[in-house]
């Protein structure tokens, strides 16, 4: 399988499915992956994935929402466009992708700063880091980028570095089904592609809610996981932003992209 229908199935909505064709190819993670887990203990960018991760991405500003934010993307003109997932030496490469709810939340920032300035910022599924750049660019006091892979959180530096910023503090733990966060401001791009995860987040989300009044921005693009998930109901739509002609073409039926804010009711859905 070529890169190339490892994303057409990730943009219908198949991630899962993808994964686990990706893993029993692959084998499980590599040595590689293992060793760059220690980045997230405050060790340096390994020269070895820097070295990888630039030769095998190109950096962009256009095609997407914010041109503003510059980033290390797989794009056509990449040898892993085409090239056997099997030679890919990571996990599955999300964060080499920007995603359209990422996009629409990162516009959303970038054009209403009043939204994250002097705020403190969770960017939950961070993979690029762009909703968590447009954070720190629009003003926000404290942002944390998390995700669970840790190439995506070399990704993350990288592309900080793209856009003149000191890399804010990354988490690849997996913290949704650990305590509530104490964040003024959640965001949460294209998170909900995956039934069980999406299962988890709401969950996660309406304690961190309850707990500390926290505010939760969604973006989405009309994904079916997402609008057929039990969430839904409850979230006001706040923009909706037309996908520029480039992610319409890499998001096979796609064209606009939503940012909805999250108001759990108290009657409640335990979902
Ligand atoms: C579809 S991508 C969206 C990336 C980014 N938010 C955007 O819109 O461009 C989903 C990301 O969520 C990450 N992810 C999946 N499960 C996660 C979890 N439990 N906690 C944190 N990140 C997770 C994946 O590694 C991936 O980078």
């Amino acid at each position: 399988m070529a890169f190339h229908d490892w994303k057409w199935l990730l943009l219908l909505g198949r991630q899962t499915t993808l994964a686990k064709v990706w893993r029993s190819r692959r084998g499980g993670p590599s040595l590689c992956w293992k060793r760059c887990c220690h980045w997230s203990t405050g060790k340096s960018l390994d020269p070895e994935v820097r070295a990888f991760l630039e030769e095998n991405t190109e950096v962009t500003n256009s095609g997407h929402l914010t041109p503003e934010i510059r980033l290390r993307l797989l794009t056509p003109r990449c040898r892993f466009w085409r090239e056997k997932p099997d030679l890919w030496p990571y996990g599955d490469p999300f964060w080499a992708i920007y995603w359209p709810g990422g996009q629409a939340l990162s516009r959303y920032i970038l054009d209403n700063p009043r939204v994250v300035k002097g705020r403190s910022v969770l960017d939950l599924g961070s993979g690029c880091g762009a909703t968590a750049i447009a954070a720190v660019m629009s003003g926000a006091s404290q942002v944390l980028a998390n995700d669970i892979d840790p190439i995506a959180g070399m990704a993350m530096i990288l592309n900080c570095e793209l856009n003149h910023l000191n890399p804010f503090p990354i988490t690849i733990k997996n913290i949704i089904n650990s305590e509530a966060g104490n964040w003024d401001l959640i965001v949460l791009g294209d998170m909900f592609y995956d039934e069980q995860l999406a299962d988890g987040l709401h969950r996660w989300l309406q304690k961190c809610i309850r707990t500390h009044q926290t505010e939760v921005l969604i973006g989405d693009p009309g994904r079916h996981q997402f609008l057929s998930h039990s969430i839904r109901s409850q979230l006001h739509k706040v923009i909706e932003y037309s996908l520029p002609e480039n992610t319409r073409q890499e998001n096979y039926g796609l064209t606009s992209s939503i940012v909805w804010s999250y108001h759990p009711s108290n009657s409640s859905d335990n979902s």
